[in-house]
């Protein structure tokens, strides 16, 4: 580390001094690192208090005699400056240096890879709903929605469920609180079945109709591998002159084996529902065994898939329409039965779990 030297003469020593002192200084800058070794060596050369400087000022200007004390002093000064400067520009270089580390260390690198969302998948009930809307569509049928909270009116009574009439016990259903004081018809309930839009497409649209409703509908049901108090319907309603049962046939055997493949049988048997008359249980032949008898179809070779039946002429009486001129059909279906059976799922509860190791699967 440099030491102040005490000067021999004024001439060829302070040159000497000078020259050794300048090469001192650049060599203590350049080996400063960080800011605490810039910190020394500003203390070092530049303290009031026995700073370099300072002692060059008390051993070499106060010390010269008279006729040199211009000389030296211009000298000092010039030293001084030149100190300064080199400090000055190390303190600079140490703050870039720490700011290039600090960006170094705060910056984001953009090439990394970027965390991977997976895209989401339809929902197996949705992609079975879509196909079949998609069969219907290409038959001419339209898509028409209604409300999920439904008043008794739709529900039951304009289907042909008069009030306290036994048919409602078969789809028990949550009712909304506190509207005792309100007419029965305008109570609000979760709606049992998809049937209710058949009434409100029928007020809204002249004959000839053609529509399908699907949507979500709830039943006071205690869950099982077949059932779940919330599920997915979609309904069927034609009417025009002269429709026939044989349409109603014709029109569900071509969106059986759309679903199914061509071999599949429909199966028709007498049912009932208040607001069609006859009523029937549609099944089909067991896609799985093609009719020989499996678990699925519990051995019988035929699977119940869906309700339907010719509108019962007092439905007509509710919407305006004219029971003499007009004759149509309607269906409903179970969109979970559909998916279980089109997707091998032996437990309809795994479709509202949200569980993505069963929903992946059908991506
Ligand atoms: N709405 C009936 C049900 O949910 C099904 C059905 C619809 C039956 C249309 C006949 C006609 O059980």
């Amino acid at each position: 580390m440099y030491n102040v030297p005490k000067l021999e003469d004024y001439s060829a020593a302070l040159d000497k001094a000078v020259n050794e002192l300048l090469a001192a200084v650049e060599t203590e800058a350049q080996a400063v690192a960080d800011a605490k070794a810039c910190e020394e060596l500003r203390n070092r050369w530049m303290a009031r208090k026995n700073g370099v400087l300072t002692q060059i000022n008390d051993l070499w200007l106060k010390a010269a005699p008279g006729p040199n004390k211009r000389d030296v002093g211009q000298r000092v000064n010039q030293i001084r400056a030149k100190v300064e400067e080199t400090i000055e520009a190390t303190q600079q270089r140490i703050a870039g240096s720490s700011a290039d580390a600090r960006l170094k260390a705060e910056m984001i690198d953009i090439s990394l890879p970027g965390i991977r969302r997976s895209l989401g998948v339809k929902h197996p009930v949705l992609k079975v709903l879509d196909d079949l809307i998609g069969v219907f569509v290409k038959m001419g049928y339209s898509i028409a929605e209604g409300p999920e909270v439904e008043s008794d009116y739709y529900n039951f009574e304009a289907l042909n469920f008069p009030p306290n009439h036994p048919a409602r016990d078969t789809q028990d259903t949550l009712f909304i609180a506190n509207q005792e004081r309100r007419p029965q018809r305008d109570r609000l309930l979760l709606r049992t079945h998809t049937s209710p839009v058949q009434i409100r497409s029928m007020e809204k649209l002249k004959p000839p109709v053609r529509v399908i409703c699907p949507g979500k509908v709830h039943r006071n049901d205690t869950p099982d591998a077949t059932h779940y108090p919330v599920f997915h319907q979609i309904e069927g309603l034609c009417v025009d002159t002269n429709i026939t049962f044989a349409d109603l046939k014709g029109t569900l055997e071509h969106a059986m084996q759309s679903l199914f493949g061509s071999n599949v049988k429909t199966s028709f048997r007498p049912s009932f529902f208040p607001f069609t008359e006859p009523s029937v249980e549609v099944s089909i032949s067991c896609p799985f065994c093609g009719g020989k008898g499996c678990r699925p179809c519990k051995q019988s070779g035929w699977i119940e898939l869906l309700g339907a039946g010719m509108v019962d002429p007092n439905v007509y009486g509710f919407v305006g329409y004219d029971p003499a001129k007009l004759s149509g059909f309607a269906f409903g279906m179970g969109i979970e039965r559909l998916a279980m059976m089109s997707y091998n799922v032996d437990d309809i509860q795994q479709f509202f779990y949200g569980d993505m190791r069963f929903l992946e699967q059908f991506a």
